[in-house]
């Protein structure tokens, strides 16, 4: 089956089990589930029962997709998202984006947990990604181009949507939270950086680093689709300390700063 039909066929099972049509599209990053909450659930289906679904593995990620209201509009969530570290191809790991977009969503909002390289950031801020460089080893659009998902070769100009940046600084000052406006690395993981690799990711232009979002980004421009993404801070990788990094503080510091993000997060898509 080629990549479309297994789309189609992902769709029509999603669109057998819903009532309503999905308007927004949102990925849930590390730790930061706590958003479900704030959704008026409708349906809700696991991973393991939908064809074609990779099924998610690693800890701390739920497996389901969840359908419901928020701040007045119909949203799809991802509850756990398919990181290319766990072995996933970089088809696998966008697929759930094609099925987003082929029931209909027309902009899908990001959110991961980062680590932090510019120095003014501290652990539990959020960053609002406003551009980002892939250094995935591999590139989810590489292959045959299929005309009905998209272009051969994307501009990635404006790869995070001008005007929901804007909207979601409003916001933020609005709610008095403290937001940072800044570049995503995307690499594979599943080690976090040398101390060497996070001065340099520093150096050529990045403020945030993590293992997500740039694949799924990709491929959300490729079909159209327009993007908002946010970080979590939640570890320095450049600081004086000689500080370690674990998957136990990163969960704890995304936990801790995912309400501020959810908050945010709701009154945009309000504001959609
Ligand atoms: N590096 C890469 N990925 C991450 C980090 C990090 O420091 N923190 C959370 N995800």
């Amino acid at each position: 089956m080629t990549l479309f039909d297994k789309i189609q066929e992902t769709a029509a099972f999603i669109l057998s089990k819903i009532n309503t049509q999905p308007q927004v599209g949102i990925i849930l990053g590390s730790g930061l589930g706590g958003l479900i909450d704030a959704v008026t659930i409708e349906t809700e289906i696991a991973y393991g029962t939908i064809p074609n679904f990779p099924v998610s593995t690693v800890e701390g990620h739920a497996g389901k997709l969840v359908f419901g209201k928020l701040g007045g509009k119909e949203v799809m969530m991802m509850a756990g998202r398919f990181h290319y570290y766990e072995g996933y191809t970089m088809e696998e790991v966008t697929f759930p984006v094609r099925v987003m977009k082929a029931l209909g969503v027309q902009t899908l909002v990001v959110s991961n947990a980062a680590g932090g390289m510019n120095t003014a950031y501290k652990v539990g801020d959020l960053v609002i990604i406003h551009d980002h460089i892939n250094l995935f080893p591999e590139h989810p659009l590489r292959g045959k181009n299929d005309a009905r998902l998209g272009v051969r070769f994307q501009d990635m100009s404006e790869p995070y949507d001008l005007a929901l940046i804007a909207k979601a600084k409003e916001i933020a000052k609005a709610k008095d939270l403290k937001v940072h406006d800044g570049v995503y690395i995307g690499l594979q993981g599943p080690t976090f950086e040398t101390r060497a690799e996070y001065k340099w990711l520093h150096i050529i232009g990045g403020d945030v680093v993590g293992m997500s979002t740039v694949p799924e980004v990709i491929v959300a421009r490729h079909g159209g689709m327009n993007v908002f993404a946010a970080s979590v801070v939640t570890d320095l990788g450049i600081r004086d300390e000689l500080n370690t990094i674990s998957h136990e503080e990163v969960l704890e510091a995304a936990n801790a700063a995912a309400p501020k993000l959810a908050g945010l997060v709701a009154d945009l898509v309000a504001a959609m």
